[in-house]
Formats: structure tokens, sequence, C-alpha cells
């Protein structure tokens, strides 16, 4: 991938698929939402030469400290903000970073926070149960092990964790509290179940489900994508690489249903939902990492990558907000594309 160097103890996954499928261009403008040590970034950025320039954003003040190390080649077309993407549209209106070309989300959590001992995401080192990506966030893991009932911790661990053996290790847990630290909790749990299944340590189910929940990912994810496409400009694209099945549930259904022209359900003789298409699916089927990046990179293993293109409601071109947008690019000749901007001139004169 030309001259990247991202930073060494984080290595972006599918980053040659992700910078394809983003179609990135020169002088194009792209939002990484969870810019974590910035490898992403610095391919988009590459790729956007002559002219490219990057909103970055990531909750965990650390993560942007790094990124502004290893991006500092282009800080002047770089503009890094700690923040959490649920507020993605309040970002962009705050520093009139809209329309964009593209919009990166690589969820979940960076190998740099995975191995910074005191964050408390992994049961490798003995760290006090914190897991936040942001220290400005009130709750905790130890907070949610030491105060939820049994039902509730069996609950949250088959849920978020989709752990068969929820309420065996919530027991344990509620024998065993106060939990102190990660260690604790992963003794506890290996106590509770047994020391390995497979390939998996016996707590990554947990732990996983406990920083779903400390760091609301799932609520985050939806708020995100939603205002995601309401900042693309016409052809944009959106690209989502998740690490579980129920983050890429939510991004396959959401896609899914943009790419729509009616969402009714399938008995309503009569379309009733009025529900029009705001997404292009790029591919049909999910892009997954080559066996060779899986040898190089084990993390990289579950990773999925699905893309989506904003596409115009045509038959919406009567004066909404949204067409007006389209319309002031097309005026201010802000998309440095001559062939999409024919495109967009040739839907809005014969609307
Ligand atoms: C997998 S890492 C991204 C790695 C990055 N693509 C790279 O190449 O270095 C995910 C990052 O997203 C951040 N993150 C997760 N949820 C977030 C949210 N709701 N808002 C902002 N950042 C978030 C995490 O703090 C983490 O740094």
């Amino acid at each position: 991938m030309g001259s990247s160097t991202p930073n060494p103890s984080h290595i972006p996954v599918m980053l040659q698929e992700t910078v394809k499928a983003l179609a990135v261009q020169p002088g194009g403008r792209y939002i990484d939402c969870t810019l974590g040590g910035g490898g992403h970034a610095l391919a988009i950025l590459e790729h956007s030469l002559p002219g490219g320039q990057l909103l970055g954003i990531d909750a965990d003040p650390e993560a942007i400290k790094v990124a502004r190390t290893s991006l500092e080649a282009y800080s002047s077309s770089t503009l890094l903000v700690n923040e959490n993407f649920a507020n993605l549209q309040a970002i962009c209106i705050k520093y009139d970073f809209f329309p964009v070309h593209g919009i990166l989300f690589d969820l979940g959590l960076s190998s740099l926070q995975l191995n910074r001992n005191g964050r408390g995401f992994s049961f490798q080192h003995d760290a006090p149960l914190d897991m936040r990506f942001s220290p400005s966030q009130e709750v905790t893991a130890a907070d949610i092990v030491n105060t939820s009932s049994e039902a509730e911790l069996a609950h949250l661990i088959r849920t978020y964790g989709e752990e068969g053996f929820s309420h065996r290790i919530a027991r344990h847990i509620v024998k065993e509290r106060p939990m102190k630290s990660t260690l604790h909790l992963a003794r506890t749990i290996e106590r509770a179940i047994g020391r390995r299944r497979g390939k998996l340590h016996p707590a990554t189910k947990t732990f996983q489900a406990l920083r779903i929940m400390v760091n609301r990912e799932l609520e985050n994810l939806e708020a995100g994508l939603k205002q995601a496409v309401d900042l693309l400009g016409f052809e944009g694209r959106l690209v989502v690489i998740s690490y579980h099945s129920l983050e890429d549930r939510i991004v396959k259904q959401f896609m899914q249903q943009e790419a729509k022209n009616c969402i009714c359900p399938l008995d309503t003789p009569v379309c009733v939902c009025g529900h029009k298409a705001r997404l292009r699916l790029i591919n049909k089927r999910v892009i997954t990492p080559s066996l060779s990046e899986i040898q190089h990179n084990p993390r990289s293993r579950s990773a999925k990558l699905r893309a989506a293109e904003r596409i115009v409601i045509q038959d919406d071109c009567c004066g909404s907000a949204e067409v007006e947008s389209f319309l002031a690019e097309v005026k201010a000749r802000a998309w440095r594309r001559p062939a999409l901007l024919k495109k967009l001139e040739l839907v809005f004169s014969t609307a």
C-alpha cells in the first residue's frame, strides 16, 4: 500500500480492500470514524493526494495522540477530533465538514488499546476492570460486574457475548464479588466453565460482552450509521469493517434496508411506508481478509467488510433539504470529479 507506514503496534485490517471500497480519489474528502493508530487514515490520505482532506474521529484521547504522530506528514489536510461517532452529524456541522466522498467505520478496539496495561480490555495482563474507550464515560466494567444482579449479568453475557454458559459464569461472578481485576475475573470464568474450549480462551466472550456494554457499542453503531448516510455526497461511499456477528448483523440489515425502495412487511398489498433507497450495495457478498492476511495478522480473521454507495432519490427532486445540498455542491463545484459533476448537473437539469 504505497509508502504507508502505519503505527507498528496496530496493523490495519483489509487496507487495500478498504481504499478500493471507499473509491479514494485525489482531492476527495473523507471521514475515518474510528481513527485508532491512524493506519487506514494514512492510506486514505496517501491515495487522496493532491488536495485530499480527512476528518479523523476517536473516542479515545490516547488514539488521537498516537494518530497525530503517525499522520504528522499530513497535518495540514487532517482534522482530528476526540469524540464519539454517535455524534457524527454534530461533529461535521461544527467543523463544516460535509458532504464527503467516503466514511469509514473500523469497529471495536485497536491492538494499542488491547495491549496497553491499565485499560482492562485484555485477560492476558492484570489491570483494573475499566474497558472504557474514553475516560469521560462514567460506567466501567467493574461497576457492571459488581453491581448487576445475577440474572442481569447472565443476560448481558448471553446477549453481547453469545456465551452458552452465561448462567454458570454469572453465578460464579456473583459468589466471588467484589471482582477486583481482569485476572480475577478471567480466573473466576475459568473456574466456572473450564480452562479452554477450542481456540478461544474461556473469558473471551464475557470480556467482549462487558466491553460492548461499557461502551454502548451497538447503540453507537446504529446512531453513527444513520447519520453517516446524510453526510455522503452523490456516489459517496460508506464502508464498515466489523469483527463479530452482532455488529455485522446491524451493518448488513442497515445497508440492505437503505438500499430498498419499500420496507413494508411482505404481505402489505400496496406500499404505505414511502421509504426510498438512499444507498446502493457495492458488493453482493461480504468481503473477508485473504488467508495470507490472516496468517500475517490473526486479529483480522473475524473481519467482515461491507460497502455501499450514496444515490440520489430521483423522484424527490423538488426542493428537499437533501436536494438543496446536492445543488449547492453543483453550484460550488465542490466535487473535484468532472464526470460526477456532469452526472449531477444532468440529474438536476432534468428535474
Ligand atoms: C479497530 S480500531 C481502529 C483502527 C484504525 N482503523 C487503524 O487503522 O489504526 C477502533 C477504534 O475505534 C474507536 N472507537 C470505537 N467506538 C467508537 C465510537 N463510538 N466513537 C469513536 N471512536 C470509537 C476505538 O477507540 C478504537 O481506537
